[in-house]
């Protein structure tokens, strides 16, 4: 059993650290690329000893020569105790895994960053290696609902400081390709203050009961691309934060998951923003959600022009889900408060398949209703095995319009003819 002390430094930490500083750097120089092999830095590649010291070792020297490619061969198995590979460093530097690099099994011994994290540009990792959190099993007793008050003292829940198996920070045009990410002890890939993010062609998978384990986590990022990629993970497939715009999520397949989710956003009266994300071609399977908008109670900002496009779910508890009233405190201590971030512009376009619970769930803002929700093609029938029974469609303060074949019919609730408009108004200071 872990200690709460040992989950806390658990949560700050992060195996892969990636960052690179904003005023960068010569042009590449050599049109070949250097490789350079962490086996000639010393690393033992028997998975037992760490290699973080070689990985670092051959980080440097690549970081100085335009081109240079650090390679973690195939066929080794690296072990890693957490490091920040940090830029500024030369153009096109990549991280090649092909081996399989395996975080710590022990909790305990994930340390906190020692310094503060810094920046990298124009960087791929890439490669058909397996990046292994090896901690699916420690977490999960350690954070079951027995164990709240211990998980609470280990700051669980605080935001921002999820561990990660890859994490990158302020970087910009960075690549991540083919690389397969599994059994993180949380998030499996960060994305935080960065722009230029194209994900592509990658495999993430931990059991859909571990907990917290978001495969793609987007804070604060722009201009993100992520496709042909295949999730599974115990909680939101892709998950998108406050500062994101300009995502595109295509041809993705989640199972199991809680779905693409954007928020929560506005938790504690905060400022949200998050505009223009479009997710298309997505599969959801055996998840509790399929696409979801959750913002809590009392927050500032907009949610604005988001669409989803051919979502086809099988299995999926609630596929279209709005909640504005999104508490993960449970209970008494999510208070009714008046204001909310507000929702506007929200297309779900083709979204057919099975549910096993509520097809369509809009639970918007009394305040701030949501406007602009348009729905064309909704088909969503009951799925074989809906264990506790269905229910009805919710429409609470949504506005907008239904087209095309809607099904079941009570998802027609939003018809409207001014859709637009916002039929209850509340000064609206806060633009993002
Ligand atoms: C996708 O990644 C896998 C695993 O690394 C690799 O075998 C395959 O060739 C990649 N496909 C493309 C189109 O790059
Ligand atoms: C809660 O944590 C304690 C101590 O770490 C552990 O012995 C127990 O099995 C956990 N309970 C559950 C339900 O996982
Ligand atoms: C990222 O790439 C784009 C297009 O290639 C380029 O215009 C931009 O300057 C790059 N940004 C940074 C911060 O490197
Ligand atoms: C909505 O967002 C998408 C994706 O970024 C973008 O292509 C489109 O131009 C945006 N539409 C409006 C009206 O801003
Ligand atoms: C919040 O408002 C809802 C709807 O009016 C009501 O059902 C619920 O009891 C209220 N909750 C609290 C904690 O006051």
């Amino acid at each position: 059993m872990r200690s709460s002390v040992a989950s806390a430094a658990l949560l700050a930490g992060a195996l892969l650290c990636l960052l690179a500083s904003p005023a960068l750097v010569a042009a590449a120089r050599s049109t070949g690329r250097t490789t350079l092999s962490v086996l000639s830095f010393g690393a033992a590649a028997d998975g037992v000893t760490d290699d973080a010291e070689a990985l670092v070792a051959a980080w440097q020297v690549a970081c100085r020569d335009p081109r240079a490619t650090v390679l973690l061969p195939s066929r080794h198995r690296f072990h890693l105790s957490p490091v920040t590979l940090q830029g500024p460093c030369s153009t096109k530097l990549t991280l090649q895994i092909d081996g399989t690099v395996l975080a710590p099994p022990e909790m305990g011994s994930w340390p906190k960053p020692s310094r503060p994290l810094q920046w990298l540009q124009d960087f791929s990792i890439l490669g058909a290696g397996t990046v292994d959190g090896q901690s699916i099993t420690s977490l999960q007793s350690a954070s079951s609902p027995a164990n709240t008050s211990q998980a609470s003292t280990g700051h669980w829940h605080s935001p921002g400081v999820k561990p990660t198996l890859i994490r990158f920070y302020s970087s910009f045009n960075v690549t991540v390709r083919n690389i397969r990410i599994t059994n993180s002890p949380q998030c499996h890939l960060k994305f935080d203050s960065c722009g230029g993010i194209k994900v592509k062609n990658i495999t993430i998978s931990s059991p859909g009961d571990s907990p917290n384990t978001d495969g793609i986590h987007l804070q604060n990022t722009r201009d993100v691309e992520i496709k042909s990629s295949t999730i599974g993970c115990g909680d939101d497939c892709v998950s998108i934060q406050t500062g994101c715009s300009n995502v595109h999520i295509k041809n993705v397949v989640c199972n199991p998951s809680h779905g693409i989710s954007l928020g929560g956003l506005g938790k504690d009266y905060s400022l949200a923003c998050v505009s223009d994300v479009v997710a298309e071609n997505i599969i959801v399977q055996n998840a509790l959600y399929g696409v979801r908008i959750k913002t809590w109670q009392g927050g500032v900002g907009s949610v604005r022009n988001i669409t989803f496009t051919n979502v086809r779910v099988a299995n999926v508890a609630t596929p279209i889900a709005i909640d504005q009233f999104y508490c993960d405190r449970g209970g008494a201590r999510c208070a009714n408060r008046t204001g909310a971030v507000a929702i506007t512009g929200v297309a779900y376009r083709r979204v057919v398949g099975t549910y096993s619970f509520q097809p369509v769930r809009l639970a918007c803002s009394d305040a701030r209703p949501c406007t602009g929700v348009t729905m064309v093609d909704v088909r969503l029938s009951p799925a074989a095995t809906a264990p506790g029974g269905t229910v009805a469609p919710l429409c609470w303060n949504s506005y907008g319009e239904a087209l095309g074949t809607i099904q079941p019919l009570g998802v027609g609730c939003l018809q409207r003819s001014n859709g637009y408009a916002m039929p209850l108004t509340q000064p609206f200071n806060y633009t993002c």
